[in-house]
């Protein structure tokens, strides 16, 4: 039986307005991509809910083919969800997407009106629920004209099955037109998700995250962690256990030796400033004016404890930024994801 702690919203969790939405965001949010499928310890991924909970953290991002296997990160934070949190529906952010692959055939995977409707109602199946708060297009579709996905999104919202859209991966001149479009059906989207981190700073270097400043659209950044990259566990090699070190994970042991020199850089100079990288990592993310939350994943408790205490970090100064920009300057990338 859960009980939730009555002290969750004592302060702690910082929340931001998401653009000029009405919508608040905790600073930190839980994403579900890794540690929530079938293959995952239940027992640690149902302490991780409950704990991210009792800490404030009131949204939990998901997407249709979250596991291994497709789907079963739904699967399992739906029966989450019902057996421990149905009583605070009201006081939840959940998120889905579709758009990447997810079941075989024509209509599996991009964003088609088909494709995107039939995935929303698969995932709210999934979840036990009658609706999701925000809904994404996980990535932008070259074959299909975005009038149709965006339509499909703004079917998402008039019929009632999400209160709020967003887009995740949109390259600025795609985001810019779909913005315009959904727009010209009634829906004002509140919310982009890019990937970015002190390893990945494409939403900067695309002009996107002062774009999005702009317009007072809000911006969820993933992998603040660069998968586990900007903590220390890859500074001597990599760890049995660890998401490079497992086959289905997504992060492989190649990009790790690429960014290894930066790694270690990054983890001295937060050392020699009493910081460890992944709350030098969090606090750098959190740090940039247009950034609403991170979401960050993680395996364990104790690992989600350690990025909630990121937020006691006192934030960085003008000359940490300056060092991080030498070790790690802006780069532009081909792609969201490098
Ligand atoms: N829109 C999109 O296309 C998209 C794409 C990717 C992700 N996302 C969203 O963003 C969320 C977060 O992505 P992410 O999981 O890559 O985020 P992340 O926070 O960058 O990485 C999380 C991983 O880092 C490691 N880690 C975390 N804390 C640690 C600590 N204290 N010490 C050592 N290792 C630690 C763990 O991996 P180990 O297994 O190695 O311990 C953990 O699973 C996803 O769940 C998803 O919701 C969205």
């Amino acid at each position: 039986m859960y009980t939730s702690d009555p002290s969750r919203y004592d302060g702690r969790m910082p929340y931001r307005r998401c653009g000029d939405s009405g919508l608040k965001l905790p600073e930190i949010s839980l994403g579900c991509w890794h540690n929530f499928g079938h293959v995952d310890d239940q027992n640690e991924a149902r302490a991780i809910l409950r704990r991210a909970f009792d800490r404030g953290i009131t949204h939990f991002d998901l997407a249709n083919n979250y596991g291994p296997p497709y789907g079963s990160a739904e699967e399992n934070v739906g029966r989450m969800l019902s057996e421990d949190f149905a009583s605070h529906r009201d006081e939840l952010i959940i998120s889905s997407k579709a758009g990447h692959d997810m079941w075989e055939g024509p209509y599996g995977e991009w964003g088609s009106r088909k494709h995107v409707l039939a995935s929303l109602d698969q995932s709210l199946k999934r979840l036990r629920l009658d609706y999701v708060d925000i809904f994404y297009s996980h990535r932008p579709d070259p074959d299909t004209r975005l009038e149709e996905t965006m339509s499909a999104l703004a079917t998402a919202v008039s019929s009632g099955r999400a209160l709020y859209v967003g887009l995740s991966k949109y390259p600025l001149k795609m985001l810019k037109q779909a913005v315009k479009i959904l727009k010209g059906m009634g829906v004002r989207p509140i919310i982009y998700q890019p990937p970015y981190s002190i390893l990945n700073r494409w939403p900067e270097t695309e002009g996107i995250h002062d774009w999005l400043q702009e317009k007072g659209i809000g911006s969820i950044v993933f992998s603040p962690l660069a998968q586990g990259m900007l903590t220390g566990k890859y500074v001597d090699g990599v760890p049995s256990g660890s998401r490079a070190a497992r086959s289905d994970g997504f992060l492989q042991q190649s990009q790790v030796e690429d960014q290894l020199e930066k790694i270690r850089a990054l983890h001295r100079f937060a050392s020699d400033r009493g910081l460890s990288l992944q709350h030098l990592a969090l606090r750098w993310v959190l740090g940039q004016g247009a950034v609403t939350s991170a979401i960050i994943g993680a395996r364990t408790v104790a690992q989600l404890d350690d990025s909630l205490a990121a937020l006691e970090a006192p934030p960085l100064d003008d000359e940490a930024l300056d060092v991080i920009d030498l070790i790690a300057p802006k780069v532009k990338q081909k792609t969201a994801e490098g």
